[in-house]
Order: C-alpha cells, then structure tokens, then sequence
C-alpha cells in the first residue's frame, strides 16, 4: 500500500496541479472572450480542427521567394534586385524601431537608447555589405540590364525619404542654399517641401526640367510625404531627443548613439552607394548618365548635399569636414 501511495501521490499531485493551471487558463480565456462578446467554446473547437504552423506559412516564404522578377535573362540582375529588396527590409526595420519610439509619449532614455542600437546595427549591417552590389556583379551585366530599367531608381525609394522625415526636423532636409533663409522665415512644410534636397538631384541640367524619376515619384508620394511631415511637427526623434535633454536626461552615450546615426544615415550608407555608381557608371572622359538620368556626379556625395540631421550635436569643423574624413579614411590608401 505504502509503495502505490509513494508512487502515485506525487504523478497525483501533478495531474492536479496540471489541471489547475488548465482551469485558471480556461477562465482567463472565458474572460478575454465574454469581454469581447464571443463564444470560447467555438474557438476552442476552431482549435481543434486548425492545422499546425509551419515556418514557410508563418514567414510567407513562397510568397517572399516570388517576388523576384528581373526584367532581362541576364543572370546579375537578380542580385540586383534581391539586395534592393533586403534593403528596403532593413529601411522597414528602421521605420517599425523609429514607429515605435515617437508613438510613445515620453520614452525614456534607456528605451531610446535600445532603440537607436538597434537602428545603427541595421545600417551598419547594410553598409558592411554594400559591396554586394558595388563588387558583387559584373559591369558588363550591370551596363546591359540597367538599360531595362529606365526610368525607374533607388531614387524613388519612399521608405528611404520616410526615414529621413521622421529622423530629424524638416528644415534639416532642405536644400542646403535655401536652409538659413527658410528657417528665418519659419517656412511652412508645404513650402520646404519645394525645396527639399533630393529634388535637386533630379533636374535635368541643359534644361532646368524635373527627371521622370522625379515626376514619377512625385506623383504617388508628395501628398503622403508632406502628410507624414505635418504629423511628425514636434514629434521626430529628433524632438524625442531634446525633450530628454531638456530633462537633464541625455547622456553622452545617448548623444553618441545619435551622432552614429547621423554619420550611418548621411556619410556611410550614401558613401558605400556612391562607391557603387562610380564604380559602374563612372569611368571617365565618358561618363554613364544613370537610370535615373540625374547629375549624379554632383548630387550623391555627401560632402556636397551637408546633409546632416543633428547640426548642433557637431563642432563646427566636422560640419564643415561632413563626409570627408570618412572618404580619406576608406577611399584613399
Ligand atoms: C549598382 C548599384 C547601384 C547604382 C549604380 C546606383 C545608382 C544610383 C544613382 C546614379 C542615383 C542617383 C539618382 C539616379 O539618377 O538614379 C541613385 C540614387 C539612389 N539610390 Fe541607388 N544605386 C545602386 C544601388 C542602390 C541600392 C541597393 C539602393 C537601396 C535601396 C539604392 C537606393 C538609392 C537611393 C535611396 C537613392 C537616392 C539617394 C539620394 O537622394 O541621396 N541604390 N542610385
């Protein structure tokens, strides 16, 4: 009797245990489901009759893996536009972190500054692999499918322009001859908006016309642009940023964290990109025009944009050094 009571009570007790953590997870679904005027028991049967989760239906994967459609049978294309695509994945990581941050009312400094390591990591993962497109495809393939792309260009990337509006005031994103006058005059976003950087680099020199990269752009996202720059007024990370200063709560290592972004957003990705199209389209006295058909030349280093989102976290000499250090420390051995 002894051994039967010693073997037992304990697998005993275990069913009872068991069931009163089943009982307790039963009523609190009951409670999630009342709450929302649903039945629990044809969900619980919704339970029995649904398949398991696999990885590939989880992660889309057939979907992710048909979404690889080059325009020629020339075989670099695809890394061409796989990589586009794992950029933009990691532009949407950055937005979902930056999304996460400014909804918030009043982060603190420590939840801010995970987020912005995150950030960084995902730029810095994108800069270290850059070569993939700037050494990773034969020039000859890259000169022959480009040409099958016209007009179409990383240029129009909405994510990349979405990245900058939310990262900084807007005024930071205004072409550098028009910044001081706008910001004495506290233009509007809508006026700033004419005048914001990249339109720049996609006018047609002999003719002072806008590109078709340019219109075509435009027309799907200059009212979902300025739209988001109106809601982001006050609320960038920027602001984030100097709500905490202001509490005495920026610390250097969060200032560092935004200067790394700053220098990932505005020096090192635009330099390891512009490596990619010197590499391809420049080689002089005939240099290629781009797909995009912009200045490229004058437009994507950064030394000439004076892109920067946080001036005042710079001294004045590396504002006036943006982007040069960096060039001599990787670019001229
Ligand atoms: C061989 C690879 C690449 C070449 C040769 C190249 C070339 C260019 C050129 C010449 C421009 C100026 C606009 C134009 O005329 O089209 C440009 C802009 C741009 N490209 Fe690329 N690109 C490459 C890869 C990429 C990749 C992988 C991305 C990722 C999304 C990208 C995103 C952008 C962006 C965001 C701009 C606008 C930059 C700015 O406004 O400062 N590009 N690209």
């Amino acid at each position: 009797m002894s051994f039967i009571l010693s073997t037992f009570v304990p697998y005993l007790s275990h069913i009872m245990e068991f069931n009163e953590e089943l009982v307790d997870r039963i009523e609190k679904l009951s409670t999630k489901y009342k709450a929302s005027g649903q039945d629990l028991i044809a969900f619980l049967d919704g339970l029995l009759y649904a398949d398991y989760l696999t990885y590939w239906d989880y992660i889309h994967l057939d979907t992710l893996l048909s979404l690889q459609k080059p325009r020629t049978p020339i075989h670099d294309e695809t890394i061409f536009i796989i990589y586009h695509q794992i950029t933009e994945l990691y532009f949407k990581l950055t937005l979902h972190e930056i999304n996460y941050i400014v909804r918030q009312k009043n982060p603190d400094s420590s939840e801010l500054k995970k987020s912005m390591k995150r950030i960084n990591r995902y730029f810095d993962a994108l800069c270290h692999s850059f070569a993939i497109m700037s050494e990773g495809m034969d020039r000859e393939q890259f000169l022959k499918f480009r040409l099958a792309l016209i007009p179409a260009s990383g240029f129009q990337s909405a994510q990349y322009r979405k990245i900058e509006i939310c990262s900084t005031w807007f005024i930071c994103l205004v072409d550098k001859d028009f910044r001081d006058s706008m910001e004495v005059r506290k233009a509007s976003i809508e006026e700033m908006f004419e005048y914001v950087y990249w339109k720049k680099g996609a006018i047609i020199e002999e003719t002072g016309e806008k590109t078709l990269t340019l219109r075509q752009f435009e027309e799907k996202y200059s009212d979902e642009l300025i739209r988001l720059a109106r809601s982001m007024e006050g609320k960038t990370l920027w602001d984030v940023y100097l709500h905490l200063e202001n509490e005495g709560k920026a610390d250097e290592e969060l200032k560092e964290l935004f200067r790394e972004f700053d220098e990932n957003v505005n020096v090192h990705w635009p330099l390891q990109h512009h490596k990619s199209a010197a590499n391809y389209l420049a080689r002089r006295p005939t240099d290629l025009a781009a797909t995009g058909g912009t200045n490229w030349q004058k437009y994507l280093p950064p030394r000439f944009q004076k892109r920067i989102f946080y001036p005042s976290l710079w001294t004045e000499e590396e504002i006036e050094n943006w982007g040069k250090s960096w060039v001599k420390k990787n670019f001229i051995h």
